[in-house]
């Protein structure tokens, strides 16, 4: 229930038409004290239209205003203060959650429209990098949200599995590779090849040629370096297959940038026709400077393809095959510019669904304020700082709980949680300190934090001897913060979704679990008195809120920690 619209509903009643109910909505205030109200309606606005003092308009409107779902009306100075009456609308609030459980927040903002998000994208043959993390778990939350706005959604991989590096590792793997060591550790030695490559090629440059003429020999087709190529992919493939695995996300394709080399010809053709094309330093590129946008690069001099002309491809491909009305692409903003040039080229040629596409960018990670960096040769596995963050977690489960009966499933779900959490309560802009010890801490704005709290209520609820429950009101003002909070749920979810914000969701689990803390460290939940399932419902309609909250942002809830 929208209390906002209830108290616009309400005051446009008695304003009979001097603002639309929508203007009050949008000038409706949160007091920052609880104290002064649920709500605010400021009447300046009105004072200039009806040309009285606003302290006077507020005076006759609380007077004017009379129902019961007010509990109080106050005049402040400029400002009408309401109060809502706690147990009327507690049961309005309470009841649908208990009644809806995980689909509580559900909504049909996106009912028969598709997303399209191209996320994750790691490329082979290299480590999976903290970026690609950052991609993987934003995108992913994304996902989890427009699913629950009722959108279609489609979860790309767009593997880099092409381009002139693959040349430049079959050389590599020629010269002082064999099958068994790369099957032993894909992608270690793979990457260990491609450092070598440019090691060795700083003393011996005629190699870059020896790479790049590798690379235009697979992409012609070559039949002993295509199967070179594609034992790379699957190896690389297998290895993030048990990252995605840790993480519990699935795609619905891993079509990469491999994929487009047969669709490529279509737009090169189209760009040739609307004479789009034009010759630079021997290279094809489109001109954007009406954009105020870099050249995009479609061709270089010796013929090979790009990166855009890929996604041009995929794009193209992706609106045919998905029809869909938007496409993210969740990519570090170190992209931006090329995304800007993929669209930019679409515009050109006409498309005007290139609109729908959308580039949501990211900041980095950093270790020490540093970029982390994957340091010649070094390679930080991705698993292992994911293996870390479990064997943390155990830990400090164990210590809580020595009696857990599932440690390890409980570990899992902390540790990746953690990490994931972390990252997400960020605005998706910012950089991020990547720091094991302070994510996987039980106190303060973390995972492990939401996650306790979810627990110790369901652990109420196994204390519990009743029953069923049923809410019948209460009207402390500490259940309240609770109920007003878990009520705000379907419009968090809204709002993340529609600025592709899963921080939104991830700041206000914090705040719900914050208070609920407190109410319990308050309210004797259990006492038996005559409001002992009302308080029951309280705690069960936080684990329904906080579990299915969690999960949309990609991480699992456990029912004991
Ligand atoms: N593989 C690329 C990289 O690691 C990211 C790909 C993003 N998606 C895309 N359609 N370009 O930088």
């Amino acid at each position: 229930m929208d209390l906002k619209a209830l108290f616009s509903t309400k005051l446009s009643e008695v304003l009979k038409g001097s603002l639309t109910t929508k203007e009050i909505y949008s000038l409706i205030e949160t007091p920052k004290n609880d104290e002064h109200g649920d709500l605010a309606f400021p009447c300046f606005q009105l004072a200039k239209i009806q040309k009285i003092s606003p302290i006077e308009i507020a005076k006759q409107l609380a007077s004017q205003i009379n129902d019961t779902v007010f509990s109080k009306i106050d005049a402040v100075g400029p400002y009408v203060n309401i109060f809502f009456s706690k147990k009327e609308l507690g049961k309005a609030i309470i009841n649908p959650i208990l009644h809806q459980e995980q689909n509580y927040g559900s909504s049909e903002i996106g009912k028969e429209k598709t997303v399209v998000l191209d996320l994750s994208s790691p490329n082979i043959a290299k480590p999976f990098s903290m970026g690609h993390l950052r991609s993987t778990v934003i995108g992913n939350a994304i996902a989890n949200l427009a699913k629950k706005c009722g959108y279609r959604t489609v979860k790309i991989n767009h593997i880099g599995d092409w381009g002139t590096q693959f040349g430049k590792l079959i050389v590599a793997y020629h010269r002082w590779g064999n099958e068994e060591a790369v099957a032993a550790n894909p992608i270690g030695e793979l990457f260990h090849l491609y450092v070598r490559f440019h090691q060795e090629a700083e003393k011996n440059p005629y190699l870059e040629d020896e790479g790049r003429a590798a690379f235009k020999k697979l992409e012609n087709g070559d039949s002993e370096y295509l199967k070179l190529w594609e034992s790379f992919r699957n190896e690389s493939l297998r290895a993030f297959k048990s990252i995605y695995d840790l993480l519990s996300i699935e795609f619905d394709s891993f079509q990469g940038e491999a994929f487009y080399n047969d669709k490529m010809d279509e737009i090169v053709q189209m760009l040739k026709e609307q004479s789009l094309l034009e010759l630079s330093d021997g290279a094809e590129v489109v001109r954007l400077d009406e954009q105020q946008i870099p050249p995009c690069l479609i061709k270089k001099s010796d013929g090979a393809t790009l990166y855009a002309t890929r996604d041009l491809a995929a794009a193209l491909f992706r609106q045919r095959e998905y029809k869909f009305d938007e496409a993210l692409y969740i990519v570090g903003q170190e992209q931006t510019i090329h995304f800007q040039q993929v669209k930019g080229v679409l515009k050109k040629l006409g498309y005007v669904w290139a609109e729908q596409m959308e580039h949501i960018p990211f900041g980095l990670i950093l270790q020490h304020g540093k970029k982390m960096s994957t340091r010649k040769g070094r390679v930080i596995l991705l698993e292992d700082v994911l293996n870390e963050a479990i064997k943390l977690a155990k830990k400090n489960i164990v210590e809580k709980n020595p009696g857990i009966h599932n440690p390890d499933e409980v570990a899992n779900a902390v540790g990746v949680g953690a990490v994931i959490f972390h990252d997400l309560k960020n605005d998706r802009m910012n950089n991020i300190e990547f720091s094991l010890r302070d994510m996987l801490t039980f106190e303060g704005e973390t995972g492990p934090y939401v996650q306790y709290t979810n627990a110790r209520a369901h652990s109420i609820l196994r204390k519990y001897k009743g029953t069923d429950v049923c809410f019948e009101g209460l009207d402390d003002d500490e259940s309240w913060d609770v109920l007003k909070l878990l009520n705000e749920f379907p419009r968090i979810i809204e709002r993340s979704y529609k600025q592709y914000a899963p921080s939104i969701l991830a700041k206000y689990l914090i705040h719900v679990s914050q208070a609920f803390n407190k109410y319990y460290g308050k309210i004797r939940i259990l006492a038996e008195d005559e409001h002992l399932q009302s308080r029951v419902s309280i705690v069960k309609a936080v684990t329904i809120v906080l579990t299915e909250g969690l999960q949309l942002l990609g991480m699992k809830a456990p029912k004991e920690m």
